[in-house]
């Protein structure tokens, strides 16, 4: 028999092998939520009545203290009993509700040097924010890994992602770039993450700056795509740092969106083979420090490899752009 989660007031049933996150998501109730591996703390809360069981929780992102005091991380821990929990940042309000669904692969692009474009069919129609991601799980395994969505919302029955191939990696060497084909079937969880932009009625509508790293390009996509959809006065820089130039694509998306919106600004960065490339080379972080004095008032976006994300970080708060609004999505290793 199921327990139930309560947070606020919304009460969710929660079975006793589910993550208490997931159950919440199922439901169609918001929790902070970001790697749903218990790598970045994120969906951290409070039990204050109930026993949970912390099952897989590292160490690193769950102290002994921490748990000694009723924290929980909620995207491992499973119910023991009713709980009640708190948690800041208006958790509980409602959200897409997490679902599992059956698409169809409808095309598959090779794009830069080992990263290809999957385009799913659903069907049915996904709502999710742009910025968010998905879980695709490998036939004939438990094994799922996580997808960032490079769709804007309204693109609600065809799934956007952007593959990099991981060298004996069990969901791309081993089957997206081993043997997956169009019309092969696929089951995806989502969505997933709060990597998305304010509701349209809360964003201020300032000055955004987004980083992306390799295929940290996908969400960042879907979110510039939709800012300037509310406003295509907007502006909007969007760094894309890569190896060289074998690992750029988009760029005619990039050049459309540039032509159509007078204030957006697509900037790739080469940091290892620059070659005879024009475009500018280094650290995509580095090139932001050089072109913005001050990112009072902006919004930040840093999407890739965790060492991108943290000199993202600083660089934003350098140039002055409040923590509050530093939004970051960390490419970690898929946990075993
Ligand atoms: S630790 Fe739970 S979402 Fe990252």
């Amino acid at each position: 028999m199921p327990f139930t989660a309560t947070v606020g007031d919304r009460e969710v049933p929660c079975e006793p092998d589910q993550p208490m996150l997931d159950a919440f998501l199922r439901a169609g109730v918001w929790m902070p939520n970001s790697c749903n591996q218990g790598t970045c703390g994120t969906c951290k809360l409070r039990v204050v009545d109930g026993d949970v069981d912390h099952r897989d929780s590292p160490a690193d992102t769950l102290t002994e203290d921490e748990r000694a005091a009723g924290l929980a991380l909620a995207c491992q821990a499973r119910l023991r009993s009713n709980v009640v929990v708190e948690t800041g940042g208006g958790a509980g309000r409602a959200t897409h509700p997490l679902r599992d669904l059956t698409a169809t692969v409808r095309e598959i692009e090779d794009i830069a040097r080992d990263t290809r474009r999957l385009r799913l069919g659903l069907p049915e129609p996904l709502a999710f924010h742009a910025g968010q991601y998905v879980e695709l799980t490998v036939p004939g395994t438990a094994v799922r890994r996580q997808y960032s969505l490079a769709n804007t919302a309204d693109e609600d029955k065809v799934l956007e992602l952007h593959v990099r191939s991981v060298p004996g990696g069990a969901a791309t060497e081993k089957w997206i770039f081993a043997d997956l084909t169009v019309g092969e079937q696929v089951q995806v969880t989502g969505p997933l993450g709060d990597f998305v932009l304010p509701p349209a009625d809360e964003d201020d509508g300032g000055p955004m700056a987004l980083i992306g790293g390799g295929t940290g390009l996908a969400p960042l996509i879907g979110l510039a795509r939709t800012a300037l959809a509310r406003d295509p006065n907007r502006k909007i820089v969007l760094y894309h740092g890569v190896r060289g130039e074998a690992d750029l694509y988009d760029l005619d998306l990039m050049a459309e969106l540039a032509d159509s919106c007078p204030n957006f600004a697509f900037l790739p960065v080469l940091s290892h083979e620059p070659g005879n490339s024009t475009h500018r080379t280094g650290f995509p972080t580095d090139r932001f420090l050089e072109d913005i004095p001050s990112a009072r008032g902006w919004s930040g976006w840093l999407c890739g490899p965790p060492p991108m994300v943290d000199a993202g970080v600083k660089a934003f708060k350098r140039r002055r752009m409040a923590p509050r609004v530093i939004h970051r999505e960390n490419f970690t290793p898929a946990a075993t």
